[in-house]
C-alpha cells in the first residue's frame, strides 16, 4: 500500500471541500491579513490545508519592503508554478507585491490572480472567475476598507497570542518606504469593533493581543467625540480582563506623553515600545523624511524611561541610505549606545522603485560598505542586547508561556512584559500560563531562568 504523508483528521464534512493553501510573508499586519483572507475563504466554503499538493488554490500573501524579500517570494512562486504542470490549480498573489507590481504579474501567465490588500472581500468571486485565459486582477485601494466586520481565523495555533489590526495604510512619506504605495491611505477602525474582537479573543482563551498599525500613534476615530490611540489603549485595557496588551508600531514623531502615561497606569499593558529610529544622523533623518531629529528621539526615550524605568525599547535601523557618510554611520552607532536598545531589526537600504528616495537620491553607498556598516550595527546591537540582558540577571519576572524551547522541548519559553524571551523548566505548567521566574544567566537573545519558587 502506498504510504501517505498526511493523515487526514479533518471532519468528514470538510474533506470534500475545496482546499486553500496560504503562505505569508512580511509584517505582522500581513500575517493578520492572511487570517482575514482565511475567514473570507472559509465563509465561501474553502478549508485551509498545509499540504500544497492537495490545494486547489495557492495564495502567496506577499511583502515588498526590500528587494531581497521580493526575490525570496519569486523563488517560491516558481515552485508553485510547478504544480500547474501536474494539475489544475489557481495561483494567486495577494498583499504588497500584488499592489506594487499589478498587472505585470499576469504577463507570461505568471499567476492566475492578483489581489491588492483592499480587495480581499472579492477573492472568492475572483477565484471562481479564473480560467486559463482569464486571469483576475483587483488592485484598487480604498479609503474605507478596514475589514472591521470580519473575524480573522487565527492561524498561530498556540491559541495564546493574537493580532488585532486597528488601522490600515500609512499617511507618512518616509522617502525610502514602499508601504504608502502598497497599502494606501491611512484609515482607522471603529473602536467598538476592536473591543468586540478583543473580548472575543479573551472569551476564546487568548492571553495576549497586539494592536497593529504602521503608525499606531496616529490612530483616530471621530464619531461625535474623538478617540485617539491613548483612549483606545485605555478602553481595551479597562474592558478586556485577563489579557495583556502589546502594540506596534510607534512612530517617534507621534508617540505622545498621553500614550506613555496610559501605559504606565495599566498593569496589563506590556512595558515595551517598538520605536524605529532608522538612523542616528540628522542629515539622514531629514532625507528619510522621518520628521524628527536625533535630539527629539533621545528626548522621547528619556520621557519613556522617566515614566516607566522598566520599559523595553526596541528599534529598526537602516544601514547605507542614500549619501550616508562614515560620520552619519558613526552617529547611528553613537545613538544606539546612548539609548542602549534592548533589541533591533537591522537592514541594508534597498531602493524601492517609485519611492521619493528612488526618484530623488542616488543609491550611492557601495554594496560592500553597506554590508560592512550593517555588520558593525549588528555586532554593536549584540553587545547592547547582552548588556541589557545582564542587567536582568537575578531579577524576577512574570512571563506568559507561549511555547516550548527550540533547543529543549522539555523547557518552556515565554516573554516578559518588556518583550524579552525567557527559557525555563516548569513542571506542571502549560502554554498560556503565567510563571514567576528568576533570571539565572543570559545570552544576547535569551534570559535563562528558573521558576521563582524552585530550588536552586
Ligand atoms: N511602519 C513602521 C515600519 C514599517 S517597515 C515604521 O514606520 O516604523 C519595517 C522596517 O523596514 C522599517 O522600520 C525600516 O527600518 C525597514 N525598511 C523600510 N523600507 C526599507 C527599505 N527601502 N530598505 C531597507 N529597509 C527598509
Ligand atoms: Fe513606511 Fe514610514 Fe509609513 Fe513606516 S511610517 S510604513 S516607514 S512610510
Ligand atoms: Fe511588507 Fe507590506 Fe508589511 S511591504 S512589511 S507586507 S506592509
Amino acid at each position: 500500500m502506498a504510504e501517505t504523508k498526511h493523515t487526514d483528521i479533518r471532519p468528514l464534512k470538510d474533506r470534500n471541500k475545496p482546499k486553500i493553501y496560504i503562505e505569508t510573508y512580511g509584517c505582522q499586519m500581513n500575517v493578520n491579513d492572511s487570517e482575514v483572507i482565511l475567514r473570507i475563504m472559509q465563509d465561501a466554503g474553502y478549508v485551509l490545508t498545509d499540504n500544497i499538493d492537495e490545494a486547489g488554490v495557492i495564495l502567496a500573501n506577499t511583502c515588498s519592503i526590500r528587494d531581497n524579500a521580493e526575490q525570496r517570494i519569486w523563488g517560491r512562486i516558481e515552485q508553485f508554478r510547478l504544480q500547474k504542470r501536474r494539475r489544475n490549480v489557481v495561483i494567486g498573489i495577494t498583499g504588497c507585491m500584488a499592489e506594487r507590481l499589478k498587472d505585470s504579474l499576469l504577463e507570461n501567465h505568471t499567476v492566475d490572480l492578483v489581489a491588492g490588500p483592499d480587495s480581499y472581500r472579492n477573492l472568492p468571486e475572483m477565484i471562481k472567475a479564473v480560467t486559463p485565459d482569464n486571469p483576475q486582477i483587483n488592485v484598487l485601494l480604498s479609503q474605507e476598507e478596514t475589514y472591521a466586520d470580519i473575524s480573522p481565523v487565527r492561524m498561530d495555533r498556540n491559541g495564546i497570542s493574537a493580532f488585532i489590526s486597528i488601522m490600515r495604510g500609512c499617511n507618512n512619506v518616509c522617502s525610502y518606504c514602499v508601504v504608502p504605495y502598497t497599502r494606501g491611505a491611512e484609515r482607522s477602525r471603529d473602536p467598538q469593533s476592536i473591543l468586540r474582537e478583543a473580548r472575543e479573543l479573551a472569551d476564546n482563551g487568548y492571553r495576549e493581543i497586539t494592536l497593529l498599525g504602521q503608525n499606531v500613534d496616529s490612530y483616530l476615530w471621530e464619531n461625535g467625540r474623538k478617540t485617539d490611540f491613548a483612549d483606545l489603549l485605555e478602553s481595551v485595557a479597562d474592558s478586556v480582563p485577563g489579557i495583556r496588551i502589546r502594540f506596534s508600531t510607534s512612530h517617534p514623531k507621534d508617540i505622545s506623553d498621553k500614550v506613555i502615561e496610559t501605559m504606565a497606569r495599566h498593569g496589563n499593558i506590556c512595558r515595551h515600545i517598538h520605536l524605529p529610529v532608522q538612523s542616528g544622523s540628522n542629515a539622514m533623518l531629514e532625507k528619510m523624511r522621518r520628521k524628527y531629529t536625533r535630539e527629539w528621539y533621545l528626548e522621547r526615550v528619556g520621557r519613556i524611561r522617566s515614566v516607566m524605568p522598566d520599559c523595553g525599547i526596541s528599534t529598526d535601523i537602516i544601514a547605507g541610505f542614500c549619501g550616508e557618510t562614515e560620520k552619519d554611520h558613526e552617529d547611528t552607532l553613537d545613538l544606539m549606545k546612548a539609548v542602549g536598545f534592548d533589541s533591533a531589526f537591522m537592514f541594508q537600504y534597498s531602493e524601492r522603485p517609485g519611492t521619493l528616495a528612488a526618484r530623488k537620491y542616488p543609491d550611492d553607498v557601495p554594496a560592500d560598505v553597506k554590508t560592512a556598516r550593517l555588520n558593525e550595527i549588528i555586532s554593536l546591537q549584540n553587545t547592547l542586547s547582552l548588556e541589557s540582558n545582564r542587567k536582568d540577571v537575578g531579577k524576577r519576572f512574570r512571563v506568559l508561556i507561549d511555547g516550548t524551547s527550540k533547543r529543549n522541548a522539555e523547557e518552556f519559553c515565554g516573554r516578559t512584559s518588556s518583550n524579552k524571551v525567557c527559557v525555563f523548566s516548569a513542571p506542571g505548567y502549560g502554554i498560556g500560563d503565567y510563571a514567576e521566574v528568576v533570571v539565572r544567566s543570559c545570552t544576547s537573545a535569551t534570559l535563562l531562568s528558573r521558576l521563582a519558587d524552585a530550588e536552586e
